[in-house]
């Protein structure tokens, strides 16, 4: 007989480098079908600020992993939707997004213990209806029971040049060389770690968003889930 758990959340996974669409994508996702969402990636730029902060030593697996486990988070929906992220009471936001998290972000994500810290935490976001969860290893590791998992990827050019984009119009100047360069880093990094690396789960539909519209990689999203 074939037994179905109908009370148990849909998971579905969105995993992808940095830059290829995944934060948006993912957003619309969630607001169409009614999901909850989690932004895993979020997660670790709140462990790194929240280090960064407190000084604690970056090199440190030990002490930034003590950081992750103490993490005081709330995401909050308000603003018609728009979700807003405070650390210890104060609104990060924006903070978060800056290069210099992003760079740290990556960097103490390849500490397992850091990894193992935030896993229960990441689980916790899998409640009915169904959940988005966005990020590197949501369909390999943290839920790898996900009824639908997404890989989207794109060339770091076009990658590099959507942040480009994105961060002029935060005001933010960056050299254009030097984010291909930063991307590039962190792509390794992602990939090449002995822990979680950025790779598509085996049964992961693979889009690439290189050339494609936001609307385009959308319709193509939802195809693969319906
Ligand atoms: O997706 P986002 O760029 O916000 O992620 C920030 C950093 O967190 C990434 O560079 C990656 O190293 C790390 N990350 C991760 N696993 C996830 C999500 C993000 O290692 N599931």
């Amino acid at each position: 007989m074939h037994v179905m758990n109908v009370s148990a959340p849909i998971v579905i996974t969105i995993d992808g480098p940095s830059g290829s669409g995944k934060g948006t994508l993912s957003q619309m996702l969630a607001r169409h079908l009614g999901y909850h969402l989690l932004d895993s990636g979020a997660l670790y730029r709140l462990v790194a600020l929240a280090a960064m902060k407190n000084g604690t030593d970056l090199d440190s697996e030990d002490a930034v992993a003590h950081v992750a486990t103490g993490l005081d988070v709330i995401f909050s929906l308000e603003n018609a939707g728009s979700a807003q992220i405070l650390l210890e009471g104060i609104k990060v936001t924006d903070a978060i997004r800056q290069e210099a998290v992003s760079m740290a972000a990556s960097k103490i994500a390849a500490y397992p213990s850091v990894r193992a810290a935030l896993l229960d935490r990441q689980r916790a976001f899998a409640v009915a209806p169904g959940l988005i969860a966005d990020g590197r290893d949501m369909g390999t590791t943290v839920f790898p029971a996900a009824q639908v998992k997404l890989f989207l990827t794109a060339s770091a050019e076009a990658r590099a040049e959507r942040r480009y984009k994105q961060l002029c119009t935060k005001g933010e100047f960056v050299d254009m060389a030097e984010l291909v360069r930063d991307i590039r880093e962190r792509d390794e990094r992602d990939s090449n770690r002995a822990i979680s690396p950025l790779r598509p789960a085996s049964e992961a539909v693979i889009i690439d968003s290189t050339a494609m519209t936001i609307d385009e990689v959308f319709a193509k999203m939802l195809a693969a889930i319906t």
